[in-house]
């Protein structure tokens, strides 16, 4: 069966076709209902089957024969450690913590959350979750205190994993008191709190009381069997940005994203049994969820934890020296990764000292990939870069190119067509499909695929305004796109409050309301603009309350730290303008989009809506004098 049609199988049999694609994966009890609905009539697929994911990550292959086989590398350039796991050594090991999570008193259904960097027991500790049912939150180590607390007053898990130390290259960031500080803030308290001693840094003074010491529980636990868990049973939860301040638990079911996670490795990403697979992202995001851990594990390829950047650990060519030492076969990045390469090694000549022999693909997401990085791949890797586009909440990929099927076609700029499953349109704000080549907004026609999320994690009100009442029947997905003739779609970026900075996804509504709690700033918008490295970065423009005498530049320096300790250092807000007012609409809305043209240097046609026209000369007068 060819791309195109498998796709058009999956759209006019859906059933048989998910219900083939799901025997491709070990139930212990195989569902009989494939697609049904749940109780808000929102469309579920496998209800009454059973499974468990860390078995089919682990025991089975290790049942098939292959225990022996290399599951999982860990090469940390910034502490100079290399260790691997095999399927043997992953089942101890998963097993054994599940054990210890269970002498804690927590069962199938409790929450954990984990804010671990990127080693390997934070795979380890998701698999043991999953081993007896409990449900986990990572939380990306980028992220503030207040971001904890947001993700555990929400979901409220017995269980904090948490690691002595994170690396940025050569900073240590102690961990322990960042977490000490989300207890203390948070309303919901945690039981226990697990800490892998990583020996990095003097801890004396990080311990604080009542914490288990993540080895010794390894250490002291009788190995847990799996749990059969009913295919709608969370995984995961994992938060991510929406168009309000507050982060939203997207909800990860167990027996569609199995099935997703085994049909994307070998169709779209076409890698086979045995092989190495990297995906260079962070366990905070969905690919780290769904192209480290799960993925990966559930095709039985060798996966690679990698603690480092793609420049600077030690240089330009650690993607080169990891892929071409552990024989990657394909690797998936995001574009900002290979921006920063292309950077500090223009004429690739750091690529030229390895035996790039193994490598065969390169998948690109999480952002729009500009040609000019495209086109710099081509010219010295010499292989097929493959842009494709999905979200947290669709956990694989939605546009793409089934590559098991030897005949795709890379169309430049595009990030694909339709993965099957997924019945992608382009609508007009009135719901009308558009013509090809007119840009709309990119809706999925419902049921979404396998493995796309459950919904909001006790907010199905959030998930039905947030989704699906913009276009009934439909999911909206938040991004512009257009279509060609040939069914190629282009992602043209977000239409609401969420911007991409490197990569990561983040709320400019969330910045707006910490850059607003400044107590010098009357009001503010928050906007993202282009960037050669990071696609995007936010930049802030505020207006002082009356009477504020304070020097323009050290508001800018209090608020650029206020997001740093309010949000994580990712946001990475480094620009705050300061100016007279906001150019606004007669009905009183922020022009957000005009804001964001100008500081773009764009050409920009003022709004007819707009209430003063004179503003625009005066925040022209500003830009000049800012730095970006
Ligand atoms: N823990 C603590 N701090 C972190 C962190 C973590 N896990 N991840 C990032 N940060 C910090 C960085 O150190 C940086 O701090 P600084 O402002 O003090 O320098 C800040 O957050 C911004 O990080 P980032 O936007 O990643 O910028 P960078 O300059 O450190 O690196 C790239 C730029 C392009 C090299 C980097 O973003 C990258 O490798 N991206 C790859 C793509 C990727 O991982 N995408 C994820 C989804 S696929
Ligand atoms: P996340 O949920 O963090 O994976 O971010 C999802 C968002 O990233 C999407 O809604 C898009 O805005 C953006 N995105 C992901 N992949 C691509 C891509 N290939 N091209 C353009 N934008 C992308």
């Amino acid at each position: 069966m060819k791309a195109q049609q498998m796709f058009q199988e999956s759209i006019d049999n859906k059933e048989q076709f998910w219900a083939d694609q799901a025997r491709n994966i070990k139930w212990s009890a195989f569902p009989e209902n494939i697609l049904s609905e749940d109780e808000n009539g929102y469309p579920q697929w496998f209800a009454d089957g059973k499974l468990n994911m860390s078995y089919l990550c682990i025991d089975k292959h290790i049942e098939d024969g292959f225990g022996e086989q290399i599951a999982v590398i860990y090469d940390s350039p910034v502490t100079g450690k290399q260790q691997k796991f095999t399927f043997n050594q992953l089942k101890d090991e998963v097993s054994k913590l599940a054990g210890g999570l269970k002498s804690l008193g927590l069962e199938k259904g409790d929450t954990a959350v984990l804010y671990m960097p990127m080693i390997p027991q934070t795979l380890f500790t998701m698999l043991a979750c999953a081993r007896i049912g409990i449900i986990h939150n990572v939380v990306f180590g980028g992220f503030a205190p207040h971001e904890l607390v947001v993700r555990i007053d929400d979901c409220k898990p017995k269980v904090l994993i948490t690691a002595t130390a994170g690396v940025e290259i050569a900073r240590r960031i102690p961990y322990l008191p960042l977490v000490e500080k989300a207890i203390e803030l948070s309303q919901d308290k945690v039981e226990h709190i697990i800490v892998y001693n990583r020996q990095l840094i003097d801890n004396k003074h990080e311990y604080f009381e009542g914490t288990i010491d993540y080895q010794d529980l390894v250490n002291q636990s009788a190995p847990a069997d799996y749990v059969e868990v009913e295919s709608n049973h969370p995984l995961y939860l994992l938060y991510t940005s929406g168009t309000t301040g507050k982060p939203k638990g997207v909800v990860r079911d167990t027996g569609g994203y199995a099935t997703a996670m085994k049909f994307s490795m070998k169709y779209h990403y076409g890698i086979k049994e045995g092989e190495t697979f990297w995906a260079a992202s962070d366990f905070g995001w969905a690919v780290g969820h769904s192209y480290m851990v799960y993925g990966p594990l559930i095709n039985r390829n060798t996966t690679i934890v990698f603690e480092g950047k793609p420049v600077m650990t030690p240089d330009a060519g650690t993607f080169w020296r990891v892929i071409s030492e552990h024989k990657v076969n394909t690797m998936f990045t995001a574009p900002t990764a290979i921006r920063a390469i292309k950077k500090e090694d223009p004429n690739g000549d750091l690529i030229k000292k390895y035996d790039l022999s193994h490598y065969k693909k390169q998948f690109l997401a999480g952002e729009r990939c500009d040609v000019a990085t495209l086109d710099w791949f081509d010219e010295h890797l010499g292989i097929p870069a493959i842009d494709h586009w999905w979200q947290t909440e669709s956990g694989s990929p939605m546009l793409g190119l089934l590559t098991y099927f030897e005949d795709y076609q890379i169309k430049r700029a595009s990030a694909g067509k339709p993965i099957p499953g997924y019945e992608i349109m382009i609508f007009d704000e009135n719901g009308y499909e558009l013509d090809a080549h007119h840009e709309g907004f990119l809706v999925i026609k419902l049921p979404l695929a396998p493995g796309a999320l459950l919904g909001i994690w006790n907010d199905f009100p959030r998930f039905k305004s947030g989704y699906l009442s913009q276009f009934p029947g439909y999911y909206f997905s938040g991004d512009g796109a257009i279509k060609d003739e040939d069914g190629y779609v282009f992602v043209t970026g977000r239409v609401d409050d969420v911007i991409n900075v490197a990569g990561h996804r983040l709320s400019t509504s969330e910045m707006e309301e910490v850059v607003s709690s400044n107590p010098d700033i009357a009001e503010c918008a928050v906007v993202g603009i282009e960037d050669q490295l990071k696609g995007q970065i936010p930049v802030a423009i505020a207006v002082t309350k009356a009477g504020v005498s304070k020097d323009e530049k050290q508001i800018e320096k209090e608020i650029v730290a206020l997001v740093r300790e309010k949000i994580g250092a990712v946001a990475s807000l480094k620009n705050v303008m300061i100016v007279n007012r906001l150019p606004k609409t007669r009905s009183g809305k922020i022009l957000r989009k005009l804001l964001r043209t100008m500081l773009d240097g764009k050409e920009f046609q003022i709004p007819s809506t707009i209430d003063d026209e004179t503003i625009v000369e005066e925040i022209r007068e500003k830009i000049k004098i800012y730095p970006f």
